[in-house]
């Protein structure tokens, strides 16, 4: 079949348990499904992720080009494999995740940062694209002040533009993004992209 779902959003909004959620119910239909992230997911990215989360000089585009180089050899081991094979692949963060972080927060063209995930993705698009939309201020407030890394500690303004960044990417391409609003209760964001998705499989298979 072949289905590919990345789940998007700023800091604290739940992508990570949302996206555990999804993999154990297909995983529990019986469904060939993997779960990976960015950055990280090889071992070429898993060592990115450490210097990416905590380096001190990184200029922004020498951190476009790291994130970029994790995503490709995600996208070659790991992604593009297992959607040849007719499987789903659900991934915590993707390309958008540089449109909204390097480009619209760090000042970097949006424009040009979609280029050049091209180049990593080698022209892997997700099906569907989850935002999970929430408030930054409550978001990084969920996640707490302990041990927070580069990205946490930048300014409320940076988050702002993380999540203006995402909803003009998911309004100009409203059939494959969701925007679930991530302030919900847990359960609820559950069922609302579980609808998205079962609809999805249907049409798959018809
Ligand atoms: P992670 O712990 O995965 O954060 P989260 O749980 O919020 O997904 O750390 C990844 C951080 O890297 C996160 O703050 C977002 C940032 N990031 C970018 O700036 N650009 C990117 O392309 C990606 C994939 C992540």
């Amino acid at each position: 079949m072949g289905l590919f779902i990345a789940f998007e959003g700023g800091e604290g909004g739940g992508k990570s348990t949302q996206a555990r959620a999804l993999h154990r119910r297909l995983a529990r239909l019986g469904l060939p499904v993997v779960l990976t992230h960015e950055p990280g997911g090889t071992a070429l990215g898993d060592n990115l992720r450490r210097w990416l989360k905590q380096a001190r000089e990184l200029t922004a585009p020498a951190e476009f080009f790291l994130f970029a180089a994790s995503r490709a050899q995600l996208a070659a081991e790991v992604i593009g494999p297992h959607l040849s094979q007719g499987g789903i692949v659900i991934c915590d963060r993707f390309a958008p995740s540089s449109v909204a972080y390097q480009g619209h927060a760090r000042g970097l063209d949006p424009g040009l940062i979609q280029a050049a995930n091209e180049i990593a993705t080698q022209g892997l698009r997700p099906d569907l694209l989850v935002l999970l939309d929430m408030a930054p201020e409550e978001g990084l407030g969920r996640k707490g002040s302990a041990k927070r890394d580069r990205f946490e500690r930048e300014e409320v303004a940076f988050h702002r533009r993380v999540r203006e960044g995402y909803l003009e990417m998911a309004r100009a391409d409203p059939q494959r993004w969701l925007v679930v609003d991530a302030s919900l209760p847990r359960a609820q964001v559950t069922k609302i992209i579980w609808a998205r998705v079962s609809q999805l499989l249907s049409q798959r298979r018809s």
